[in-house]
């Protein structure tokens, strides 16, 4: 078994080291052009060029969750795309969407800024009830997020495209569900995938129909987010802030506002980190099982998006 690695922006030796030890029996390649056919890859953000030059790949394994990169190049019919589920994100997420949701909702960026002037001052405590959270996408990752948050208490609010039940959220789904979870909910949480349907659903009509006071935790993706909609709504105080870890631009530029408003905390899309030997065995779990011709999961709906 041939496998080609085309990780654009990722270190291949400790990739390469990790799969041959997983997969003895397989020969392991950083692409470049005019290598050998390969019978499946390793990939982040490959260029097109990798796939024209690949036409006997049977399956391309992303080592991310999200797979709106991939799902951009022209891919031959027929090509499995498998992705990351969880591989140790989940938890990730769920300590960075509790550390945003805590932190804004306890004050303690004014806590801080009070602290940096030698001030020991109370705040009048606020009601959880007066802050119910919810959460755009219930899959591998909004599930376990949702769970973390009803864990504090908080009313958790939940929006899928098909619908779901789970214990302790009250659950939403499809464009006709829309409108009801976001007025029922107070801090927005996106764990969207990027798809065409979702593709700037952050917006003036959507954040502004949060109940007011509202806060955005974007997890997701950049272009889920109209940023001048964003400050629009935070400047006419009908949001309170935002917690944001994915834009438009990665690295998000110098000159950017997002980087110097009081009210949006800035994140270099960090939130849930690819875990090298927890994904290099997945993926070579998965790659055993499609060589035995067995199912594995996480494979993309590649006309749906995710
Ligand atoms: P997932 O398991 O595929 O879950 C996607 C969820 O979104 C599902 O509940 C799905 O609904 C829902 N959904 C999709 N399209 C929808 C639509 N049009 N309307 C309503 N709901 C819709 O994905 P995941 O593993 O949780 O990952 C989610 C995203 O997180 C990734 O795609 C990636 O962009 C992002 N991510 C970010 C980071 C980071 O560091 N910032 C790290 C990892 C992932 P159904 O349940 O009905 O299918
Ligand atoms: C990271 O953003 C991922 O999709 O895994």
């Amino acid at each position: 078994m041939k496998i080609a690695f085309c990780c654009t922006g990722t270190r291949p030796e400790p990739w390469l080291e990790g799969l041959s030890a997983a997969l003895p029996q397989a020969q392991i390649q950083v692409w470049e052009s005019g290598a050998p056919q390969a019978d499946c890859a390793v990939v982040w953000a490959p260029p097109q060029q990798f796939i024209d030059e690949q036409p006997g790949l049977r399956a391309l394994f992303n080592i991310g969750a999200g797979v709106d990169a991939l799902l951009r190049l022209a891919l031959p019919p027929g090509l499995a795309v498998v992705r990351l589920e969880d591989a140790g994100m989940s938890v990730q997420m769920a300590e960075y969407v509790c550390h945003a949701l805590v932190r804004h909702f306890r004050e303690f960026d004014a806590y801080e800024a009070a602290a940096r002037q030698g001030q020991w001052s109370f705040r009048k405590p606020r009601l959880r009830s007066d802050f119910p959270v919810g959460i755009m996408g219930l899959g591998v990752l909004g599930e376990r997020v949702a769970r973390a948050v009803a864990q504090f208490d908080f009313p958790v609010n939940g929006w899928s495209r098909s619908p779901r039940t789970l214990p302790g959220v009250r659950t939403f789904s499809g464009a006709e569900g829309l409108r009801d979870f976001l007025a029922a909910s107070r801090v927005l949480v996106n764990l969207l995938p990027l798809t065409p349907e979702t593709d700037n659903i952050l917006n003036r009509e959507t954040l502004g129909a949060l109940q007011p006071g509202g806060y955005v935790i974007n997890v997701a993706r950049g272009a889920h987010l109209v940023e001048a909609d964003l400050l629009a709504l935070l400047d006419e105080g009908h949001l309170a802030g935002a917690t944001l870890d994915v834009f438009r631009t990665e690295p998000l530029p110098a000159d950017h506002p997002f980087w110097q408003h009081p009210a949006i905390t800035v994140t270099p899309h960090t939130s849930a980190r690819t875990l090298r030997d927890e994904s290099i065995a997945q993926i070579a779990e998965k790659i055993a099982r499609l060589h035995r011709g067995e199912a594995v999961g996480g494979v993309v709906d590649v006309a749906r998006g995710y």
